[in-house]
C-alpha cells in the first residue's frame, strides 16, 4: 500500500455527472482488477477524508484511471481538478477478483473454485468501474464471459463506461430502468433468464453495483448453486482497517462477537455473496 500524491493527467467528462480521472504516479503501482484507491483532491481543504474509487483502467505501470459519479463533496472536489492538479492517494487497496477465480486461495475462501469454464459479470451503475479490468482479464484467460450491464438510463450507461465495455467485444446484455437504451427494466431479469436457459453450467458470477441489485443477484444464483462474488460499497473512513467504519455483517460467525463483521476495506471489498447478511447490512447501506 502506497500513500502518495499523484498528478492529474486528465479529468474528462464522459457523460453529464460522470468523469474519468487519469492519474500519473511517481512509481509503479501493481494494481489488480477489482482493487481500489482512496483519493482526495490534495489542495481541497474539505472534505477531510479520502473517498474510495475502483481502479478502472491501467494505462501503464505509473498511470491509472478512475471512473466516478460526481455526487457529494469528495467527488465534486475531484471533478474540479485540471491536468497538473494533485491528488492524495492511498493505493492499491482491497483483495481483487482474481482471489475468487482459482483454487489458490481455496483455504482462505472456501467458495473459491477450481478453474471455472464460464464467467458471468453483473455490473450495475457505477459498480461497472470495478469490473472492466476483470472482464479484460477473463478474456485473456479465455474464459467465456457474459456481461450484464444495467443502468438507470442511457445517460447513466454512457457515464458508467458502456463504450469501454462494448469495445471489449464480449457478449453484453444491456438494460436501463427507463428503457432509453437496451432492454427496459432491471439487469437481474435477463440474468435470471440466462441462467434458466442453461447459462449456469460451470459458471461463477462476479457482481458490483447497488446493494439491492447485488442482493438480488445472490438470490438468483443461490438455487443454481453458483458461486457468486460481490464487491461491496460501504462508507469508508480510513481505507486501511483502523476506523471500522466500513464493516458489514457476515452469516458464518458468532453474531455476538466482533467476528460477525468484516471490514470491506481490508477483508474485501470482494466477498462470497453467500457469506453476506444482506438484510442486516442493507439497513446501513
Ligand atoms: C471499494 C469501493 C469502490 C468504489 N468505487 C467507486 C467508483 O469507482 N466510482 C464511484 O463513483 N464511486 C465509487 N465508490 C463509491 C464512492 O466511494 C462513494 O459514493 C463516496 O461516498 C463518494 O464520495 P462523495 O464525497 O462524492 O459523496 P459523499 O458526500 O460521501 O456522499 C455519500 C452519500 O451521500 C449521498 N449523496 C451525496 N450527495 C448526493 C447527491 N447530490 N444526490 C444524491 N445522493 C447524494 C449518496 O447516497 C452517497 O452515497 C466506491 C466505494 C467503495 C467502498
Ligand atoms: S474504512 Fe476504516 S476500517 Fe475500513
Amino acid at each position: 500500500m502506497l500513500d502518495t500524491i499523484a498528478t492529474v493527467a486528465s479529468n474528462t467528462e464522459i457523460a453529464p455527472g460522470y468523469k474519468l480521472l487519469t492519474l500519473n504516479f511517481n512509481q509503479a503501482i501493481h494494481a489488480r482488477a477489482g482493487q481500489f484507491a482512496m483519493l482526495k483532491a490534495h489542495d481541497a481543504f474539505e472534505p477531510l477524508l479520502r473517498r474510495a474509487l475502483a481502479i478502472y483502467q491501467v494505462g501503464g505501470a505509473t498511470q491509472l484511471s478512475f471512473l466516478y459519479q460526481v455526487m457529494g463533496r469528495g467527488t465534486q472536489a475531484l471533478a474540479l481538478l485540471k491536468p497538473g492538479g494533485r491528488v492524495d492517494a492511498l493505493i492499491p487497496l482491497g483483495n481483487g477478483w482474481a482471489e475468487f477465480f482459482d483454487n489458490q486461495s481455496a483455504e482462505k475462501n472456501p467458495s473459491s473454485l477450481a478453474p471455472i469454464e464460464r464467467a458471468i459479470v453483473v455490473a450495475g451503475g457505477i459498480g461497472s468501474a470495478s469490473v472492466l479490468m476483470w472482464c479484460e482479464e477473463l478474456r485473456q484467460k479465455n474464459i467465456a464471459t457474459q456481461i450484464f450491464f444495467g443502468a438507470a438510463s442511457a445517460r447513466v450507461a454512457q457515464g458508467c463506461g458502456l463504450a469501454d465495455f462494448r469495445a471489449l467485444n464480449m457478449p453484453l446484455t444491456l438494460t436501463t430502468d427507463d428503457g432509453s437504451l437496451g432492454e427496459r427494466g432491471f439487469v437481474t431479469a435477463p440474468l435470471e433468464r440466462f441462467l434458466r436457459d442453461g447459462g449456469n453450467q460451470q459458471a461463477a458470477i462476479y457482481t458490483c453495483g447497488p446493494w439491492v441489485m447485488m442482493k438480488r443477484v445472490a438470490e438468483i444464483a443461490e438455487p443454481f448453486k453458483l458461486p457468486c462474488f460481490a464487491s461491496l460499497e460501504a462508507p469508508m473512513g480510513c481505507g486501511f482497517g483502523v476506523c471500522v467504519g466500513c464493516v458489514v455483517a457476515m452469516k458464518d460467525a458468532d453474531p455476538k462477537s466482533y467476528g460477525a463483521y468484516k471490514r470491506v476495506c481490508t477483508d474485501g471489498s470482494i466477498f462470497p455473496a453467500e457469506r453476506i447478511q444482506w438484510e442486516v447490512a442493507a439497513m446501513t447501506h
